[in-house]
């Protein structure tokens, strides 16, 4: 089959490569139909991970079961489904909690929990960017879509309950937002996106969404959040001025250790430091944005062992919280899907691009330039 393969820093290749099959009775095999690119497969294509080269990459995952093992009950030839970019077994102390991204039985590092599909770190799975997909725990894992998923233009929405849309809804739990809170969210790829789309379906009375690109803001203001461009004013200033002085009630982080500012110079303690200054006295913070332990390849020198020079006196002072991490897709997904169906939520709005899998190294390339207009890179290898 076809699949877009690691290749090093900056360079990944759609190759042939073996089919994959089913290695154990849960396993279900996925014929893909819609695979995007995200945020954190960037990490991997700017090289500051320890991917492998000749893995697949793609986490985020759709398409048309068309074999399963003979342990699989529910999930059956033909249904049409979404893959958590979770991996997980459904039975272990940590899923049995719907920690999902933390199971304690996916992944082979005894140091680690939780897996994912083509990702650093998370287990030696292989991604769906591929014509075809293992899915371990079929049962457990496979979201099974209405029938009208097998239309194209509906896959665009349903898609992004794979990661993004879950991972945004996980952003505004963590920040624990309600009905009339103020929200201020920094990031407006993907994820901030759906950060900014969480919390409008849950009523947030104002969300205000911080990032330098104006096709990004943009987007933001179209579904009703109010823009910040850090590089034409002063972040903290605006915040103070539509919270009364206050700071928003809840912050979310959908940057991630990347964060830099205006000249691109990176400070991976830069968004959180500006939460800890734009959230109110007691106010809570989610930081979704993905953090990691060591990063060899960071400009700063604390973060090349993954510490930062965190505000941690004015947190506490504050008395604010914060919750941070992997979000375990399988709580939301289901509910969110009904959001999609009942036309109460269209996550597609973000797409920018849908292109044939052939076209990968060109998505990856514009996607990580963050060039203007390239928002959300979705991938058909069927096309
Ligand atoms: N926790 C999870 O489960 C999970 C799941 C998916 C993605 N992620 C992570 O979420 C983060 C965002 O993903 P994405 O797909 O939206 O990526 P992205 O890189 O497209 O978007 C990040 C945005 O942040 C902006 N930015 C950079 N520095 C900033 C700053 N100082 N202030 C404000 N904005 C700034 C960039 O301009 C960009 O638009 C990444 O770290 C990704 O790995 C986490
Ligand atoms: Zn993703
Ligand atoms: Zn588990």
């Amino acid at each position: 089959m076809k699949a877009v393969v690691y290749e090093g820093p900056r360079n990944v290749a759609v190759k042939d490569v073996p089919d994959p099959r089913i290695e154990h009775p849960q396993d279900v095999l996925v014929r893909i139909t819609t695979t995007n690119i995200c945020g954190s497969d960037l990490h991997m294509y700017d090289g500051r991970t320890d991917m492998e080269t000749g893995r697949i990459l793609g986490h985020e995952n759709l398409g048309e079961v068309v074999e399963v093992g003979k342990g699989v009950d529910k999930v059956r030839a033909g249904d049409m489904v979404c893959l958590p970019f979770n991996i997980s077994c459904g039975y272990c102390a940590n899923c049995e909690r719907g920690l999902t991204a933390f199971c304690l039985q996916t992944n082979p590092d005894p140091n680690m929990a939780g897996a994912a599909y083509g990702f650093a770190g998370m287990g030696p799975y292989h991604g769906g960017q591929a014509e075809m997909l293992r899915v371990p725990f079929g049962d457990f894992n496979c979201l099974v879509l209405p029938e009208n998923a097998r239309d194209r233009d509906r896959q665009r929405d349903y898609v992004m309950l794979s990661d993004i849309f879950p991972t945004g809804w996980h952003a505004t739990q963590l920040a624990c937002v309600q009905p009339g809170d103020s929200v201020v969210i920094y990031g407006a790829g993907p994820v901030g996106q759906m950060a900014a789309l969480s919390a409008t379906i849950k009523n947030a009375a104002k969300i205000m969404v911080v990032d330098y690109h104006q096709d990004r803001l943009e987007l933001a203001a179209k579904i009703g959040a109010i823009p910040i461009d850090a590089s034409k004013e002063s972040v903290a200033d605006r915040v103070m001025e539509e919270t009364n002085g206050l700071g928003a009630d809840r912050g979310c982080e959908c940057v991630g250790y990347q964060a830099h500012d205006a000249s691109g110079r990176e400070h991976p303690e830069m968004t959180v430091n500006s939460l800890v200054q734009t959230v109110k006295v007691a106010g809570t913070i989610g930081v979704v944005g993905v953090f990691t332990p060591e990063d060899p390849g960071s400009p700063d020198q604390l973060y090349k062992h993954g510490k930062a020079a965190f505000d941690y006196g004015r947190f506490w002072t504050k008395g604010q919280t914060m919750a941070t991490g992997q979000c375990n897709v399988k709580n939301y997904n289901r509910a969110l899907l009904n959001l999609i169906v009942e036309d109460k939520a269209r996550p597609s709005y973000i797409v920018s691009h849908e292109l044939p899998l052939h076209r990968a190294p060109e998505g990856y390339e514009h996607f990580d330039k963050r060039e203007r207009g390239w928002t959300k890179v979705i991938m058909h290898p069927d096309l």
